[in-house]
């Protein structure tokens, strides 16, 4: 089949200077939405037919199997359609999807694709409030006859609750000869992709409709209220369907998935947490309120407290994670490390059984097993304009407050004495400090305010 995306409309009521469709739902731009549900079809052809100021919308979303076609000026979505004709083939059927309507369904699609052998199929729905909609016009026997814009029809007609979706397939060479013969005399003065409804009548080709799951599928966004409706509706279909697989979630209403979340058995995620991009919970995971994970993967058994920040970062089993803590890009954690508050960790490794339970900034290392790191350590990686890298062995004891000015290695074994300055490497299984000898003056007075 061909697929035809429409996504040259203006979008003025979106009050932004991003291209209408770009604008995103659950992390992914609108377009890109109806493209992966159209992909899914495996079309023979995908043909998106964008509009003016499009270039930018064009380079951000090109990808090898699509094809584009330029509308301008815009005249109507039968126009919007007539631009693609010439890239698609005339043998197949021809399905037409709107770029801004971003949670239809393959599913959905695939019905009336089917629907559509030898037929014109409409994706259609009923609304308790059709205000705005194109009518679905039907005879006493119940056979549509044709599509009455809201602005074109009569009283009568709009009392119909049956509304057009704007998702049609048809087979592409009747299309071809309809789209040649619409007209533009009507309210809007546009070529209305929905007056082949009534040539199709004329011509004795059967109509078919197929209903939508729900309004949901065939919303549309024109307006930033309509935009937060979808990513509430979108937000909701994520949470159940977690739910209904074993995950189990605080409040189904406070959880933004924005991209993709797999999850092991006996998960629990806590109210208000973000994932984004790609992110892995392993079995029995537990994630604490406020949490935000990005392209992360956390391991079977562990906990991550409220407020902790993940991205670009693996997580092993059994590890316990925050509150506040902010593991940044490569950071690899191994089995049953801690990482407690204020601790943030960049591009390190950590084997089995470290600590850093509090405020600490450790960057550029590798930390062996069973590393006790105490409280504000600081791995001095950087000289203003290189970055150096720390090591730390199995078994290392680091004091508080201490500084690792790399690049240097603290040996197996050894112990740092709170407050050490570390500029040259520790020997293992040894003391090492660089504390000044404590002293303390007999006799010494605080200063005292002076009299003016
Ligand atoms: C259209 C339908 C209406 C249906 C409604 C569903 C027609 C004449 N009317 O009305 O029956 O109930 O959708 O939402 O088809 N577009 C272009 N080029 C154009 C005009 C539109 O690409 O010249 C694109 C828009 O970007 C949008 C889609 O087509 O993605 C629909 O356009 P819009 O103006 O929103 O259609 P409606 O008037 O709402
Ligand atoms: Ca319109």
């Amino acid at each position: 089949m061909n697929i035809v995306i429409l996504a040259a409309g203006q979008g003025k009521r979106m009050h932004s200077n991003l291209p209408k469709v770009l604008h995103e739902v659950a992390g992914k731009a609108l377009l890109a939405h109806v493209i992966d549900a159209a992909r899914s079809l495996t079309p023979q052809t995908i043909c998106v037919v964008y509009g003016h100021g499009g270039d930018a919308l064009r380079a951000s979303i090109d990808a090898p199997d699509l094809l584009w076609a330029l509308q301008e000026p815009q005249l109507g979505t039968g126009h919007a359609v007539q631009q693609a004709m010439p890239q698609l083939s005339d043998a197949q059927t021809t399905l037409v999807l709107y770029g801004d309507v971003p949670l239809i369904q393959a599913a959905t699609l695939q019905s009336l694709v089917h629907a559509a052998r030898d037929a014109l199929a409409i994706l259609t729905v009923d609304l308790i409030n059709p205000g705005g909609y194109g009518r679905i016009v039907r005879n006493a026997a119940g056979e549509v006859l044709r599509i009455v814009e809201q602005k074109d029809a009569t009283a009568e007609e709009r009392a119909i609750c049956e509304v057009n979706s704007g998702i049609i397939a048809l087979p592409t060479a009747r299309l071809a000869e309809w789209l040649r013969g619409l007209s533009n005399d009507n309210a809007q003065q546009e070529y209305y992709l929905t007056d082949v409804v009534g040539m199709a009548v004329i011509a004795g080709v059967p109509i078919r409709t197929v209903s939508a799951q729900g309004e949901w599928e065939v919303l549309g966004v024109n307006s930033k209220v309509q935009l937060a409706e979808l990513e509430r509706i979108a937000q909701r279909r994520t949470a159940d369907r977690l739910l209904e697989q074993g995950v189990r979630l605080a409040d189904p209403a406070r959880l933004d998935v924005r991209g993709e979340l797999l999850c092991g058995r006996d998960v629990f995620i806590d109210v208000n947490c973000v994932f984004e991009g790609k992110v892995v919970l392993d079995e029995a995971v537990e994630i604490g309120p406020c949490c935000v994970l990005k392209n992360a993967s956390i391991g079977a058994g562990t906990r991550l407290a409220a407020f902790t920040h993940i991205e670009d970062a693996i997580v092993g089993p059994d590890g316990v994670i925050g509150p506040f803590a902010r593991l940044r890009p490569g950071t690899e954690l191994a089995a049953g490390v801690h990482v407690g508050n204020f601790v943030e960790l960049k591009n390190t490794k950590v084997a089995a059984q470290s600590k850093a339970n509090h405020l600490a900034y450790i960057g550029d290392a590798i930390i062996g097993s069973r590393v006790n790191i105490g409280a504000g350590t600081i791995t001095c990686n950087y000289d203003g304009a290189n970055k150096f890298k720390t090591v730390i062995e199995d078994d290392a004891f680091i004091g508080s407050d201490t500084q690792l000015v790399a690049p240097v290695t603290v040996g197996r074994g050894a112990t740092l004495g709170a407050g050490t300055t570390l500029t040259r490497d520790a020997p293992p299984d040894t003391l090492t400090l660089s504390r000044a000898r404590q002293v303390s003056i007999t006799g010494w007075k605080r200063p005292q305010k002076q009299k003016k």
